[in-house]
Formats: C-alpha cells, structure tokens, sequence
C-alpha cells in the first residue's frame, strides 16, 4: 500500500480520556493513502481530545494523518500576504495545534491565539471550529482542503455555515491541510493575548479529560448548570464530574466508557436545562 502502515492498536493510547478498545489504525501519509484508506468504512482520528471511545473498539478503519500531512510550511505566500497580514503555506491536518499555536506566537503572528491550550490537531480543531471565549480556529483560516469520497476540493470560511464549536464540514470529510491567514503582530503582544486566554483554564482539571461533556446553551455554562445541579464530584466507577469544573469528566485511572456514559445520562437526568453533547461518543 502506497505508505500506509496499518496496525491494530488500543485506541485509549490516542485519547486523552485514556480510554477506548482496539481498532485497525490507519496512519496515512500523503492524498493518494488518504484516498485509498477512504474506500471502506473509516472513522478520523486527530488528537483524541473531544473522545469517548467504547471499550469494544470501533470496527472502521481509523485514519490518522502522519508524515507529510502532519508537517507545516509557515513561509508566507508572496502572493497573498501584504505587510499587515500573512497567508502562510500549508499545514496539514495532522500537526499539533499547541505547538502551532506556540511558534505563531514566536514569530509575531496573531489570530489562533485564543485557541490556547486546547490539546488537538489542526484538522480536528478546524473540523468542530475549536475555541475560547477569547477566539476559534475560524479566527486564524485562509483555506481549508478537504478530502471527501468524491475527491478532493478547497473551501474557504465563507463557503462553510461555521460558528460556536462547529465548522459545517460534514462528517467524515477530513481536513486534509489548511492555510492559516494571520495579522502581523509582535511576540510580546501574541504572548499577552494567550496569557490571558490561559487564565480562564486555571480553574480546569488536569487529569485524563476529554475537555468539556456539554456545549453551553445560549451563552450560559453547562459547568455551573451542572454544578448547581450539585453534581461536582459525582462518581461512578472510576469516572469523576470534576470537582474544580463541573462540566468536566475525569477518569481517576481505569475508567471505563460505560463509567462516562453513565455519567452524562446523570447530568441528562438533573439539568433542567436540555444539554447538547460537545463529546462525540464512538461508535
Ligand atoms: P478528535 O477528538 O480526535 O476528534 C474529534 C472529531 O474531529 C471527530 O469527529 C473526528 O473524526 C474529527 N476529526 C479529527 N481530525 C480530523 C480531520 N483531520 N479532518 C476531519 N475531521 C477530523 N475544545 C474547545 O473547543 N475549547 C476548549 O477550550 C477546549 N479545552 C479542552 C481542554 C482539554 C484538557 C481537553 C482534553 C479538551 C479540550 N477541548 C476544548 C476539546 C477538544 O480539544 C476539541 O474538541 C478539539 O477540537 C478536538 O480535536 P482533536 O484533533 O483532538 O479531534
Ligand atoms: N462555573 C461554576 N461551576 C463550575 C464551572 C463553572 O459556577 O463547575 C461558573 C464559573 O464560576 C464562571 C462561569 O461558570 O462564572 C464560566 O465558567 P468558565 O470560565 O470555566 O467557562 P465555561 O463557559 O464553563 C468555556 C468553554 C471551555 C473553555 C472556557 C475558557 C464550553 C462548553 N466551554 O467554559 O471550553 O476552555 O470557556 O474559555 O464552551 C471545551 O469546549 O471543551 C472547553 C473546555
């Protein structure tokens, strides 16, 4: 096969929940794998960080990007760039956001910021437009290249119905690469705006998480509806509604999916508020 090594792996290594059984693990390397792998039932994998995979596994092909679709180009495009804002090269799918995030800063260049901490790869956060109260990856977007079944084509922001934690790309097309369009700032000025970003996430667990259960509806925070709900601290098995933010599920070491969904069904059945799910539950 063009490249692509495949393996059958715990996928609780790829989460930060820590949790998941086995799947088929597909690391793709260039279009042509990516295309290949796409032929059968396949599920993408970024950076494990919005999962709860089932102790069973998944039984699709799970698709991680890998070599060149994990490496960036940050030369700025002489074409599109002025000297106020940079459109840079491209950056695949498969990279790190916070070291992404972190060299931007170094090099003066403001827009993803607000992303701050936020432990995804760049295709994952483009797909549910990652973010913080202090900005999203939808800030920080030139183009977007997508690969679907029926090939492969490039979106900008204005072609796609984005907004709060949601990118409209459908399900199971992969973002592939992007081009970040950035305004020309200082190191010192980026590093201000991401400390302060960074603030807001003191109060967050920092044990195994896959960040926050509950979207929150209409501006108001799940984490205090669920907190005066007086759920902190509810545990069952080795799953914990964390007691520094309530809209935060931590596992205490072995927890299981189960334990998980048992505790968003308890969140589900004590809000009055209804709550849609930021977590995606595989399968
Ligand atoms: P995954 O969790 O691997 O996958 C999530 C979804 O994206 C899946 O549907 C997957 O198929 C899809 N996907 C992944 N890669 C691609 C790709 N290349 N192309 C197409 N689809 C893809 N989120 C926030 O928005 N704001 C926060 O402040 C925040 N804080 C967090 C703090 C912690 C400690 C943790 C653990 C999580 C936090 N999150 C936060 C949640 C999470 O980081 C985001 O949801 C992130 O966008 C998930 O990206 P990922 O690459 O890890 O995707
Ligand atoms: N609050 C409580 N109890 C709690 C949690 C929060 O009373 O258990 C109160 C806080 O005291 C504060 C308010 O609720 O007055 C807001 O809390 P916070 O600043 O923690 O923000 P949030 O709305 O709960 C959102 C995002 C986070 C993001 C932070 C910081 C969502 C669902 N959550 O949390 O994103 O990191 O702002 O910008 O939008 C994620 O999406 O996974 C995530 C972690």
């Amino acid at each position: 096969r063009s490249g692509t090594r495949v393996e059958r792996l715990p996928l609780s290594r790829f989460t930060t929940l820590g949790v998941g059984g086995e799947a088929e693990v597909w690391f793709v390397t260039s279009h042509d794998a990516l295309a290949e792998a796409m032929e059968r039932p396949y599920r993408i994998l970024g950076g494990g960080s919005n999962l709860v995979i089932a102790d069973a596994g998944v039984p699709e092909r799970v698709l991680r990007l890998s070599g060149p679709l994990a490496e960036r180009d940050l030369t700025p495009d002489p074409l599109l760039s002025t000297p106020a804002r940079v459109v840079t090269g491209w950056v695949g799918g498969g990279v790190p956001l916070p070291g992404l995030v972190r060299q931007l800063q170094k090099l003066g260049l403001s827009g993803l910021e607000g992303t701050v901490g936020i432990p995804a790869q760049v295709g994952g956060a483009v797909w549910m437009n990652a973010g913080t109260r202090y900005g999203e990856m939808f800030d920080g977007l030139h183009t977007i290249e997508l690969v679907t079944p029926e090939g492969t084509r490039q979106v900008t922001p204005d072609d796609l119905p984005w907004g709060y934690r949601q990118s409209g790309i459908p399900r199971n097309h992969v973002v592939s690469r992007v081009r970040l369009a950035l305004t020309v700032s200082t190191p010192d000025a980026v590093l201000a705006k991401m400390d302060f970003a960074d603030q807001a996430r003191r109060g967050q667990p920092k044990m195994k998480t896959p960040g926050c259960a509950f979207k929150n509806p209409g501006g108001v925070s799940a984490g205090q509806l669920i907190d005066e709900a007086g759920l902190k601290g509810t545990r069952i098995g080795n799953a914990l509604i964390a007691p520094e933010h309530a809209n935060f599920i931590v596992n205490l070491g072995g927890a299981t999916a189960a334990d998980v969904h048992a505790l968003l069904d308890t969140v589900r059945a004590r809000v009055k508020v209804p709550l849609e799910l930021e977590y995606e539950l595989w399968p």
